[in-house]
């Protein structure tokens, strides 16, 4: 017998169900209303009534295969047409022994996981494997190198972690292949691959990136399929990996269902079980659209979103946030957080301390190649007359703080990537006078968007620095790096949803400097 007792957020407000075997009665806030049916299979079929009034009529309701979710309609009592639409999502996690589950949408039907596995963060000797387990025993992950079992990890992912967890391996070999299983009391799984990332003496790195994966239920993102040929050493994740609707806002566990129907797209799942993905967050997969640090669920946003990626670390110990340093190969990598602090400060989107972070963190690197990826466009300045998020609408004076430091302290090798737009841009922004006659180092960024979303087909109609825009299809960026390609030593690369580049970008390390 299905479970569908608990609270959901629903058309008519917080409905609550009771059960008792087939029986279900259930209240809400509206007119106060009641509902009376009876469950057949994953199906409620009964009446509603709403007191205050006296309205009545007959409703249905089709729950998810996990219980959490319910799609239906009401009819006024004496009418089959027309049906209006009654939908709903569980509220909090029901407890294991009332049936609950913590699966999402198209959850894995068999085997010891409901979702995943997703490679996360690789290191030269480490890597971090986030699952979320069907059940909440054993688990054990075991890696195969090229000379046998390199690794074996077990952990016991707990009920209220939604069953997730992330399993970190240790004492690999850099840039290297490794196989690897789960498996627990129901079952292994099948072998997946992934390589850890290249030692920092490497003279190549690719590096794909996207935002704005909308589309969930469709599985046949042929674009997921294009990056996952790519074979890159990371893919990043520029935000909006998942859209909270307002059902998915309220609590964690609305956040998680959310979160987890866009990991369970058969597409994706396919490429995150391979390719080292890492993770950042935009306003939709934070709270509501263009929302900035004031938003009430800011927290629960946090918690959910560092239990489905597998970022290594997540801000620093007094900032904490979604912003990090990760290596591969010859980049450095710099992650940002564009909502946790966005607007705490006036007209702030890093906050103080995470722009000191980066400032600091940008000198101290000596990777040759430094990639700063931001999920709010750094360079251009159209969008501020369209309105739309970018640096010199919400966060001008720290832009100015960012390039000027880098200039002054002839920080070099540093590009941008960004998303958000739903469009594609490239922008130049050619070395700027400094004091004594020098200038600074070319700046070049390039947003790739959407992944899977609609594009947005509106012209920028104008920018100095911007060079080309792409507004009528979905696309995925890739930053190509070979040290010894020379004069184009990185390469932007726009990419659609085949594969296909629509256009490159090469760019020669000489200019990323003061000269
Ligand atoms: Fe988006």
């Amino acid at each position: 017998m299905m479970a569908v007792a608990g609270a959901f957020f629903s058309t008519f407000g917080t409905l609550t169900l009771a059960q008792d075997e087939d029986a279900v009665s259930g209240r809400y806030p509206h007119e106060d209303g009641h509902v009376e049916g009876t469950l057949d299979g994953s199906t409620l079929r009964g009446t509603w009534e709403q007191r205050d009034t006296g309205k009545r009529g007959a409703v249905e309701l089709m729950f998810d295969d996990q219980g959490n979710a319910f799609q239906g309609f009401w009819t006024f009592e004496g009418a089959s047409e027309p049906r209006s639409r009654w939908d709903g999502t569980r509220l909090d996690l029901a407890p294991r022994e009332a049936g609950g589950s913590p699966g999402s949408w198209n959850s894995s039907a068999g085997g010891p996981l409901l979702s995943g596995p997703l490679v996360g963060e690789v290191g030269e000797h480490d890597a971090r494997i986030w699952v979320q387990a069907r059940e909440p025993s054993e688990l054990t992950l075991t890696v195969h190198g090229p000379g046998g079992v390199v690794a074996r990890e077990t952990v016991t992912p707990r009920w209220d972690e939604w069953l997730c967890a992330t399993i970190a391996v240790s004492s690999l070999s850099p840039g290297t292949d490794y196989d690897y299983e789960l498996q627990g009391p129901a079952g292994i799984t099948p072998a997946f691959h992934f390589r850890t990332a290249p030692p920092e003496t490497a003279r190549t790195a690719k590096i794909p990136f996207g935002s704005c994966f909308w589309d969930w239920p469709n599985p046949a993102l042929s674009i997921f399929d294009a990056i996952s040929e790519e074979e890159g050493d990371l893919l990043v994740l520029l935000g909006d990996s998942c859209y909270f609707d307002a059902c998915d806002i309220p609590t964690e566990h609305t956040m998680m269902l959310a979160q987890l129907r866009n990991r369970n797209n058969a597409a994706f799942r396919k490429l995150v079980a391979t390719t080292p993905t890492v993770a950042v967050w935009d306003d939709h997969d934070f709270g509501p659209n263009d929302t900035d640090a004031r938003f009430e669920g800011k927290h629960r946003a946090f918690s959910t979103f560092k239990r489905v990626w597998a970022n290594r670390t997540y801000g620093t110990a007094d900032a904490p946030g979604v912003f990090s340093r990760l290596r591969s190969g010859p980049v450095d990598i710099f992650l940002l957080d564009s909502r946790s602090y966005r607007g705490l400060e006036g007209n702030n989107l890093l906050g103080a301390a995470q722009l000191d972070w980066l400032l600091r963190e940008l000198r101290a690197s000596t990777a040759p190649v430094k990639l700063v990826a931001s999920p709010s466009q750094v360079l251009p300045s159209y969008p501020v007359a369209k309105g739309w998020d970018c640096f010199h609408r919400d966060g001008p004076a720290e832009l100015e703080a960012l390039l000027s430091a880098i200039e002054r302290h002839d920080v070099r090798g540093v590009v941008f990537v960004s998303g958000d737009l739903h469009m594609a841009n490239l922008m130049h922004l050619p070395g700027r006078p400094l004091g004594g006659g020098g200038r600074g180092p070319d700046f070049w960024e390039l947003t790739a968007s959407p992944l899977a979303n609609d594009p947005w087909r509106e012209a920028a109609g104008g920018d100095p620095t911007l060079l080309r825009e792409v507004i009528d299809m979905t696309n995925y960026g890739v930053v190509d790096v070979d040290l010894d390609r020379a004069g184009a030593e990185v390469q932007f690369l726009l990419k659609d949803a085949s594969g296909a580049t629509i256009f490159e970008q090469p760019i020669p390390l000489e200019d990323l400097r003061a000269r």
